[in-house]
């Protein structure tokens, strides 16, 4: 297992560059010419904000050098993403003046060091190579750990937004139990891959795992496919057949599409839930169930059973324990990481070489509703990887409606007027309106106009406070 196979960036720890946060033109460029005569890859970025927003959108860097003091969000906040993001990335800050009290509260946040201005070339450079050996140290134990952890917990399920730990969590909680789960969520959103990695940490993982669609199967074929039959049951039962349920014995059922079963084979199903045991079709002998029943479905079953349509006895026996997969528009911060699997997986299938999506993609990305989810972000990385040209994915092989989507929309009234215009301005004016407008829809709950506009929580309270919005 290679590092780079698990960890949340494509390339290996060993070869990420440096991060060189600071307002100030010269000491950017100042460092840049000292890290690379070193030999370093080196990325500067001239707001706290744009470099939480690198790290947050899964960057990954051996060393984040920071300006403590800088207009928005400082040094400090750089410091806290990071290091919760993750944490063997190290961390230097450089202090202006003589501010001891700052110095040592952002070594007390977990800073590796601290480099006072004025300071000598020799003096950063010893300080930045025994960042460098420490990072070499700590992100060697944290990526296998966390590699390993991943292979087993979560099978291939990639994300990082709050919504998604939770799912992890709540995995790893039910897995090991014996009961039944019922796994909801739009299409495409990952249920089955939930369903798998239930099963591969469960105390079954040694048996089979057995899907069944049951809205695939015409309902004359249901029950036996369920729960099997015996020979002559019915015209064209030749043979006695093992249900699933047999089937999987020792091991997992996943009933997908669970909202699509008729009312007789809910009755049915109730009961092999209810006492463990399956009548196959035609015969007076009940079979014992022994394995675990997952099940999923992209209807809203509640409302199914308040309609009528499904038995709510039978749901409660189905969600003892609910898991509820969020739409992918919902936690837009695992687009990126997503898009860059995906690109990943498939241009090493298809032996292309392609470095990534470019920003332009990323934004559209970001913007975009995917009412496929997952699937379809899935879906669109296949075609631009195999239209691509470039090594670089761009807007030329993204489908147009994802080139029109909401941009064009919003920007379609505009225009430049007879004697011109402040376009600075203009842009700030517009971004204003945007987040107060999401704001609005999400009746001023932050987190989620944050998710809306694309942007990381950080990033909306910074432009807040530019913009001076109230809350
Ligand atoms: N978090 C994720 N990380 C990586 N791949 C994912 C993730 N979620 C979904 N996928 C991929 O997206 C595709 C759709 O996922 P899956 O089949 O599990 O969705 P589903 O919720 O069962 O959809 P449906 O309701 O349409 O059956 C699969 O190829 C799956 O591998
Ligand atoms: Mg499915």
């Amino acid at each position: 297992m290679s590092l780079s196979d698990v960890t949340d960036v494509g390339e290996a720890s060993e070869r990420r560059p440096i991060l060189v946060v600071d307002d100030e033109q010269s000491m950017r460029e100042f460092l840049t010419i000292m890290l690379e005569k070193e030999g370093h890859e080196v990325v500067t970025e001239e707001r706290g904000e744009g470099a939480i927003e690198r790290i947050e959108d899964g960057e990954r860097f051996r060393l984040v050098i920071t300006d403590l003091k800088m207009p928005g969000a400082d040094g400090q906040d750089v410091l806290e993403t990071s290091k919760q993001v993750d944490p063997a990335c190290q961390v230097v800050i450089i202090t202006a003046h003589a501010t001891p009290e700052s110095a040592i509260s952002a070594l007390k946040s977990g800073a590796y060091d601290y480099i006072q201005k004025p300071f000598k070339v020799d003096q950063a450079k010893a300080v930045v190579e025994r960042a460098l050996e420490k990072y070499d140290l700590k992100s060697e134990n944290v990526y296998l750990r966390r590699a390993l952890a991943n292979k087993e917990q979560f099978g291939d399920i990639i994300g990082q937004s709050e919504p998604m730990q939770e799912v992890f969590n709540l995995i790893s909680q039910v897995a090991p139990t014996p009961s039944t789960v019922l796994i909801t969520g739009e299409s495409g959103t990952g249920k089955e891959l939930v369903a798998q990695a239930i099963h591969q940490r469960s105390e079954v993982s040694e048996g089979p795992f057995r899907p069944i669609s049951c809205g695939a199967i015409p309902e004359s074929l249901i029950e036996s496919e369920l729960f099997g039959h015996i020979k002559g049951a019915f015209t064209g039962a030749e043979e006695d057949k093992e249900g699933i349920f047999q089937a999987a014995q020792g091991g997992t059922v996943f009933l997908d599409e669970i909202g699509e079963l008729n009312e007789a084979t809910q009755v049915k199903l109730l009961r092999v839930l209810q006492e463990r045991k399956v009548k196959p079709v035609g015969s007076n002998e009940e079979l014992d169930v022994d394995c675990r029943i997952l099940a999923a479905t992209n209807r809203d079953l509640r409302q199914e059973v308040e309609d009528g349509h499904f038995r709510e006895d039978l749901f409660f026996r189905l969600n003892v324990i609910p898991i509820e997969l969020p739409p992918l528009r919902n936690r837009r911060s695992d687009i990126p990481l997503l898009a860059r699997h995906f690109v990943e997986e498939i241009s090493e299938s298809m032996e292309k070489q392609i470095d990534g999506i470019s920003a332009e993609v990323k934004r559209a990305l970001l913007n975009y509703s995917f009412p496929g989810n997952v699937r379809e972000l899935e879906n669109l990385m296949q075609r631009a990887v195999t239209l691509t040209q470039d090594s670089l994915i761009g807007m030329d092989v993204m489908p147009s409606h994802l080139q029109e989507d909401s941009f064009d929309e919003i920007t379609q009234d505009l225009d430049v007027p007879e004697d011109g215009l402040d376009l600075e301005a203009m842009v700030e004016q517009l971004e204003c309106r945007l987040i107060e407008k999401a704001l609005d829809q999400t009746d001023g709950v932050k987190k989620e106009a944050a998710e809306k506009l694309g942007i990381s929580f950080r990033s909306l309270r910074y432009r807040l406070d530019k913009y001076e919005i109230e809350d």
